[in-house]
């Protein structure tokens, strides 16, 4: 069959690539894709936009697609699924309605609150005033969130109260966010250790991908400005076999069945970010109504299913046919990103070393191929990914590799995947004194 990944990231290089590699596979096409996608043999770019739904459908239609993957949020939010579906075509992902659970965090708190699953206190406000008194009530610091889309930068988490009032009158006031941020959410901060938790669904029937954490600060040790993620690895050491069965019970099966009740039955990729509290308590952080970028890097270089019929498996209600199952080898993925970013970035320079990727795959994330010169159009621009025995292989084999890799202004960070390799090194160091007590601290995928 011919597929279509509609998308231009790291994340759709990945999820094509390994489309690709099905026995289902004919053609497999990226609209518009990027540098990565257009140097690997077996995929082709197509130059459409994502949001271009009437130019998309009559590709597919013309192509005869039979199924297609759709990596970003915003068409899903704006209702591509839809739009496909009374074309006729099978479209992977979640219907607008759905995919409210990503488009408006006021829309995800209430359905958590309504469906018990828990997640921070919260309140929803339009007007400053309140949204500041709501903010004064909750103990430091307090987190604040544009209600809308707003590329994994609309929160801001604020040490003082004096803080929370600026950043609410800037969001609610100020047009920061434009639409996104005419409501604020005001939530309650939860301490604990952050997972990405990602299932493929359709209605109550699912499959879990392998766990993975990502890292979203620019600077090592989770220091600077948020970023859409610069590294992420696979599996999550935190999410222990009991985490993981708590996870399904309390958190991914409540979900699909309240979308279910609400009559907004799920259907796609749905990412759980969590936070794993100290005490094992689990909350939810966000809801995305797709794949994680850079999870999906090194999650899918872990996949060992054929992940096209898993795709057509949830388009298609036939899940239960479907496993997913990964490689017990570790992945890490680390992004090398432009000069400046997450602010003001550099474009438009040559990379250099792409031929000699070492024992990585090299994603491509913001590139674009300028006759045979493969240049940097954005601020994420690879993510290089390597197994390993362990998270630590993984992670050496990474940066090993990145020393072949190079454009001008290239930052990255150097620590990605600590918190497992510290894990990994203080169960080397209780097993060296002779401790066989590992139990429960198995991680799950
Ligand atoms: P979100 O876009 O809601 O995922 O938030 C982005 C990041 O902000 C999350 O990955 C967390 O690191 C952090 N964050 C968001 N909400 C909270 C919260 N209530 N408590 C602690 N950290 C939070
Ligand atoms: N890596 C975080 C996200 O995809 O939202």
């Amino acid at each position: 069959m011919n597929i279509l990944v509609i998308g231009s990231g790291g994340r759709e290089h990945a999820l094509a690539w390994k489309l690709a590699q099905s026995d289902l596979a004919d053609r497999v096409f990226v609209a518009p894709g990027n540098g990565g996608s257009a140097l690997e043999p077996e995929l082709t770019n197509v130059s459409l936009e994502p949001m271009d739904f009437d130019g998309l459908i009559e590709f597919a239609l013309h192509e005869k697609i039979e199924l297609t993957v759709v990596g970003p949020e915003a068409p899903l939010v704006a209702g591509i699924v839809d739009r496909f579906n009374d074309a006729g075509l099978a479209c992977l992902g979640p219907s607008a309605a759905a995919a409210e659970l990503e488009g408006s965090k006021s829309f995800s708190k209430q359905f958590l609150v309504k469906h018990g699953i828990p997640t921070a206190a919260y309140g929803s406000f339009e007007s400053s005033a309140q949204a500041c008194e709501f903010a004064r009530s909750l103990p430091l610091p307090v987190v604040i969130k544009a209600d809308g889309l707003a590329a994994g930068k609309g929160v801001l988490i604020a040490q003082s109260y004096e803080e929370a009032d600026k950043v609410i009158s800037h969001m609610l006031e100020g047009n920061a966010f434009g639409h996104a941020g005419h409501r604020v959410v005001v939530e309650e901060f939860m301490q604990g250790e952050e997972a990405s938790f990602i299932v493929i669904a359709n209605g109550n029937t699912y499959r879990s991908f392998a766990t993975s954490q990502d890292h979203k600060a620019i600077y090592d040790g989770d220091l600077g400005l948020n970023t859409g993620g610069m590294g992420a690895y696979s599996p999550a050491p935190v999410v222990t076999d009991v985490i993981h069965e708590k996870i399904l019970r309390e958190i991914i099966e409540p979900t699909l069945a309240g979308m279910i009740a609400d009559g907004h039955p799920y259907t796609g990729f749905l990412y759980a970010g969590l936070m794993i509290e100290p005490t094992g308590g689990i909350k939810v952080v966000e809801f995305n109504c797709r794949f994680g970028d850079p999870e999906t890097q090194p999650i899918l270089l872990r996949l060992q299913s054929d992940f096209a019929s898993v795709c057509l498996g949830a388009v298609n209600n036939e899940l239960n046919d479907c496993s997913l199952e990964f490689t017990e080898d570790a992945a890490v993925a680390v992004v090398l990103a432009a000069e400046g970013y997450p602010l003001a970035y550099r474009k438009n320079e040559e990379i250099q070393g792409l031929n000699k990727p070492g024992n990585s795959k090299v994603f491509h994330c913001g590139t674009m191929l300028e006759g045979t010169k493969v240049k940097t159009s954005g601020g994420r621009v690879l993510a290089v990914t390597a197994l390993g025995k362990s998270v630590s292989d993984a992670q050496s084999q990474v940066y090993e590799d990145i020393q072949a890799i190079g454009f001008p202004g290239m930052q990255y960070r150097r620590d990605i995947g600590y918190r497992a390799v510290s894990r990994e090194k203080r169960l080397v160091a209780s097993s060296n004194k002779g401790s066989t007590s590992s139990k429960g601290n198995n991680s799950r995928d």
